[in-house]
Order: C-alpha cells, then sequence, then structure tokens
C-alpha cells in the first residue's frame, strides 16, 4: 500500500492572507515528502464564496511544489477537465510533467457545484449530467490523445481537431505529409509541444462517487480511481467492480485493490477522546458541507437506514454514524489497526490522508502528519510486512 496526502486550501474567516495559506501549504507537502508519502494531491475549485475550498489552479501550483521538492509526486485531485480547453490543459500537463521531472499524477473529475461550471462552462454543469458527462469523455478523450500519440486528431460532436478546412498560416503552406491529408491538403494531424516527460502519458486517475459506470469507464482506459468516504465493504464492493472492468477490458489477471485509491479523514493524537476533541469539530464541519449528497454514502452495500434516522442524518451527520464508518481518528495505534484493517480487506493501492478542514489550525495538521509519520506509518508498513511474509500479499 502507498501513502498520499490530499492537500486543500481554505479560509472560511475569508480574512487572511493568501500568500500564507500557500506558505503553509508549502509546509505540508514538505512534511509529507520527508514523512516517505508518495502522492500530494491539489484539488481545483471556483468561486468559494464560503472560504472553503480557495485553490483555482492544481497545475500552478503543484509547479511551485515541483520546485522545493524532489521526490514526492504531485497529483492533480482533480482537475476539473471541462471546465479546460483540452489543448491547453494536455500543454500544461506535459510542461507539468517535465517541471516536476516527471513526477505527475493526472487526476480528473467531472466536478461538483454548478456555481463552478455556470461561470467557467455552462455546458459542464454537472446539474445537466448528461450533457457534464459528455463535455467530460470528449475533453479527456482529446487529452489523452494530444498527451500520448505524437501526431493526433479527434472527431467528436463538440470538439474537432485539427479545426477543419486549415490549409495555410499566412506565409507558410502546411506541406509536411506527416501532417496534411493528400487528398485534400488540409492540416489533418496537431502535436502538442512539449510531449509529456512520462510516456506514452503520466499515470491517469479518475475521482469518482457512487456510480459503478464511472468506476467501469475509468477501468477501460487503464485509469485508476479515487474516492473518498465510502465504507469498507463498499470499496471492496467498488474495487471489484473494477477489476471485472479491467480485467474484461485488458484481458489481464489484476490483484483486487490494483488501482484503487481511497481518501480517509484522518486526526492522529495521543489518545482517541484527544483526536476527537481537537478535530471533530472542522471535520465533521466539512462532511456535513458536502452532505448534499446523503447519508447513504456511508452505507455498506444493502444496508438502509429508517426513515427517522435518514432524515436526521440528512438534516445533519453525527459523529457517531461516520467515524466507525470512515473516519481514521484515534491513537497512534487505533488509526494504525483502522489502516491495516483496511488494506488486509481491500487490497487497495493507495491511501491518502487528509488531515485538515476548514477551521483546523494548520499546527493542528502538522502535528498529526509528524505523529502519522513517525508513529503510525512505521508501525503499519511492519505489520503489512509481516502479513506477506506469512501469506505472501498484504490482503486477505
Ligand atoms: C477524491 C475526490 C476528489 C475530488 N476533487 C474534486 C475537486 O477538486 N473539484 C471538484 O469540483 N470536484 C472534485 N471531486 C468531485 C468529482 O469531480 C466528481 O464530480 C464526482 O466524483 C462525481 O463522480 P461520478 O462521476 O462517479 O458521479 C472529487 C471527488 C473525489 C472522489
Amino acid at each position: 500500500m502507498r501513502f498520499g496526502y490530499f492537500d486543500n486550501l481554505q479560509d472560511p474567516t475569508q480574512k487572511r492572507d493568501y500568500s500564507d495559506l500557500i506558505a503553509e501549504m508549502r509546509e505540508r507537502a514538505l512534511l509529507c515528502e520527508a514523512a516517505g508519502m508518495e502522492i500530494f494531491w491539489l484539488p481545483e475549485h471556483h468561486f468559494s464564496i464560503w472560504g472553503r475550498e480557495l485553490l483555482p489552479n492544481p497545475l500552478m501550483m503543484a509547479a511551485d511544489l515541483a520546485a522545493r521538492t524532489h521526490r514526492i509526486r504531485l497529483g492533480l485531485g482533480a482537475a476539473i477537465i471541462g471546465f479546460w480547453h483540452p489543448h491547453r490543459l494536455a500543454e500544461d500537463l506535459a510542461l507539468l510533467d517535465h517541471l516536476s521531472g516527471g513526477r505527475l499524477e493526472i487526476g480528473v473529475g467531472r466536478g461538483n457545484y454548478g456555481l463552478e461550471a455556470s461561470n467557467l462552462n455552462p455546458l459542464a454543469d454537472p446539474n445537466k449530467p448528461a450533457m457534464n458527462l459528455k463535455v467530460f469523455l470528449e475533453t479527456l478523450g482529446v487529452l489523452r490523445k494530444a498527451l500520448s500519440e505524437e501526431r493526433f486528431s479527434y472527431k467528436g460532436e463538440i470538439y474537432q481537431f485539427p479545426a477543419p478546412g486549415f490549409k495555410a498560416d499566412k506565409a507558410h503552406t502546411v506541406n509536411d505529409p506527416a501532417y496534411v491529408d493528400p487528398e485534400t491538403g488540409e492540416l489533418a494531424k496537431l502535436t502538442i509541444y512539449p510531449r509529456p516527460k512520462q510516456r506514452p502519458l503520466p499515470p491517469m486517475w479518475q475521482m469518482v462517487s457512487e456510480a459503478h459506470d464511472a468506476i467501469r469507464g475509468a477501468a477501460a482506459l487503464d485509469m485508476g480511481v479515487v474516492m473518498w468516504r465510502p465504507s469498507l465493504n463498499e470499496i471492496k464492493l467498488r474495487a471489484r467492480v473494477y477489476k471485472e472492468a479491467h480485467d474484461a477490458a485488458f484481458g489481464r489477471n489484476i490483484p483486487l485493490g490494483a488501482k484503487i485509491a481511497v481518501v480517509r479523514d484522518t486526526f492522529v493524537d495521543d489518545s482517541d477522546a484527544e483526536a476527537r476533541r481537537i478535530a471533530e469539530e472542522a471535520c465533521m464541519g466539512a462532511l456535513n458541507f458536502a452532505n448534499w449528497r446523503g447519508p447513504q454514502i456511508y452505507l455498506d452495500p444493502g444496508e438502509s437506514l429508517s426513515a427517522e434516522s435518514e432524515a436526521s442524518l440528512k438534516k445533519r451527520l453525527s459523529y457517531e454514524f461516520v467515524a466507525p464508518r470512515s473516519l481514521f481518528f484515534g491513537a497512534a495505534d487505533t488509526v494504525a489497526d483502522s489502516i491495516v484493517r483496511l488494506a488486509k480487506k481491500t487490497g487497495i493501492e493507495h491511501l491518502i490522508f487528509k488531515c485538515g478542514w476548514p477551521g483546523l489550525a494548520h499546527e493542528e495538521t502538522m502535528r498529526c502528519l509528524r505523529r502519522l509519520s513517525e508513529e503510525v506509518l512505521p508501525r503499519v508498513r511492519e505489520r503489512l510486512q509481516a502479513q506477506r511474509d506469512v501469506f505472501g500479499t498484504a490482503a486477505e
């Protein structure tokens, strides 16, 4: 199991200097690198009038972090690709891959918020799912071709590249046979510059929620999936859906849990009670802010809630409901146990910690990251190694 960290920029007071928020993120990234984490993930959000999600461009931030770190990989979690022109995104990603010395992991998402889409690209509005999906898939199609093929063309309903009818650019005719259709004399292929450093293209991931179709779609393109919050049994089910789709598409038998990443809200302190005392309010505030999906996202497959609990949890999620299903909160031993259990039960490839939420001081997150690094991960690695020595695999 590889470990990573999911970061965000936030300031619910809306009063702090943005440069200070960036400086704190840099400290977290450096600490994650020192802790031996493998990927530092960055989100994309716009117009957050709530002060909760304040990073508009994960690529620029990743470029900054690439210049300050040496080993840790930089994940986009996610680039909301329907908000980007696919060529600009492909070029910037390829450039970022070089700037980071080949440390880029490309995560893509369909977006969450109408506020963002309607003011960036209304066609990509997640409240109109059919068109949002079409924009997502076409942008992804162009992006993957542009990154992986030396010369590419794309023809969809939204995008067609090269643009048809192009024969000459001012004084310069296009006469390279590698790019021109010999029959029409029109430009028939494009190349982006630079091409990515990692070939054929950097590792790709799709952020997925409950829909199994999205998991199958990512598997069919050999992209990993990143999910957050599901219960352990639900992760297992989704890992199976992924494996079946991937095996069918590529005729291979990948291990259960391969190419699956999960984000877990995590807080480590001296004792279980202290972890809860310090971080419950901020974490539950964030989960309740995102509770428009409803409490069902925390349930096991086949589990249901009484009408009364459902109504109450829709209004306000409680710590008692969420913690056993989805949180890694507690003393180092408690959290280590939870991680080992997740690893053994699901075999997931990548676990991503999230230890910061609006309202929790940066210093508390740093304290938690130090404990993770010094007290939790060494125990986990030791226990998973022991399991591998006996059974040949970390998963049950
Ligand atoms: C781990 C994770 C990170 C995400 N990060 C972002 C983000 O940075 N910005 C955003 O608008 N949506 C983000 N999303 C939401 C996705 O863009 C997408 O809307 C959602 O996962 C829909 O999944 P589906 O295609 O399975 O329905 C994230 C989702 C997950 C699971």
